[in-house]
């Protein structure tokens, strides 16, 4: 599904992720990573540091200042294709060529994107992962993640793949086996729910700002036209009134919509990324993000297009 030659499945999204990182760096080694990567995976750049790892992160978005980050002990590159919560797409050809001129590898987390959407090795990248829990697995129901590369890296990753215990268990490896044989029917319909439902968020007064790739006033929405196939994603963010408690109220209103960390199955879910992310940054910092109280994100499923936007519209009522 990736172009790669060879696929190893993991046991979470994030057994993937540190895997690859934990097999292919070592104590010397320089890194640049996005800095509009998954949560977690930000925790853990804390812990390659304190294994000598030296980090760089920066806005892959700004490709200039990408160009001046590298030096002659820089390894690999890492980065999401679009970017956790504020939607932010990356030019996955361009940061893989310039890592490549500096011989270092680029690893794409393309959890949010599936190869439905986009296939980073057709664009240069070198490893693909994937937490399979999300739009792989589709119904909220299993944890998993993949690495795909070629063989050659792949043999580099092998050894601390099983030394790491990151190996699937035979029940999940079924359900997500079972599940993909609907990704793409599912991707069809998350897709175009996505969109509608980007564009309806926009008419309705208490929504504030939309941050949706698929929308033409979104800074990276060209070159999201250019890079990625059949949609724009499915993860949409929008803003409301920085009022927590009628964030909550509204959060409490929605019917069809779940309140729910995951995403990417076939049920709607939202998040409110200013309190997912208190662990990792300080209030100040979520505010500099642009992540404060009135940020929503959505994962849109298969539902029925009519019932999310008339949820939606009920429960944003809360701030009229
Ligand atoms: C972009 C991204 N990568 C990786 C992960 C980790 O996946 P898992 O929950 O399967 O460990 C997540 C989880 O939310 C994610 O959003």
């Amino acid at each position: 599904m990736e172009n790669g030659e060879i696929t190893l499945i993991c046991s979470s999204g994030i057994a993937d992720i540190s895997t690859t990182l934990f097999s292919l760096l070592k104590s010397g080694d320089h890194a640049i990573f996005s800095k509009d990567i998954y949560g977690e995976t930000i925790e853990l750049i804390s812990m390659l540091r304190n294994f000598g790892i030296d980090i760089t992160t920066a806005d892959f978005t700004d490709i200039e200042t990408l160009k001046t980050l590298f030096k002659a002990n820089t390894k690999l590159v890492y980065t999401e294709i679009m970017a956790n919560p504020l939607t932010q797409v990356v030019d996955i050809e361009k940061i893989s060529s310039l890592a490549h001129q500096h011989n270092c590898l680029t690893v794409v987390d393309s959890t949010f994107t599936t190869p439905f959407v986009i296939k980073p090795i057709n664009f240069g990248a070198d490893i693909v992962i994937h937490s399979l829990t999300k739009f792989f697995g589709g119904h909220s129901d299993v944890t998993g993640g993949s690495i795909t590369s070629s063989k050659e890296i792949i043999n580099k990753i092998r050894h601390s793949y099983l030394l790491l215990g990151a190996v699937l268990d035979a029940n999940s490896s079924w359900l997500i086996h079972r599940s993909i044989k609907t990704l793409g029917l599912r991707m069809k319909a998350q897709l175009n729910n996505a969109y509608t439902l980007a564009k309806a968020l926009k008419n309705i007064s208490a929504v504030k700002e939309v941050y949706y790739p698929g929308l033409e006033e979104h800074p990276q929405h060209k070159l999201a036209e250019k890079i990625l196939s059949n949609g724009y994603g499915t993860m949409i963010s929008f803003r409301v009134e920085d009022n927590r408690d009628k964030v909550d109220q509204f959060i409490h209103s929605l019917k069809t919509v779940k309140y729910l960390g995951t995403l990417g199955g076939i049920r709607t879910t939202i998040a409110h990324p200013v309190s997912a992310f208190r662990g990792e940054f300080t209030n100040e910092e979520l505010y500099k993000m642009g992540l404060t109280e009135g940020l929503i994100r959505i994962s849109t499923g298969a539902e029925d297009i009519n019932d999310l936007i008339a949820d939606f519209t009920q429960a944003l009522e809360v701030f009229v």
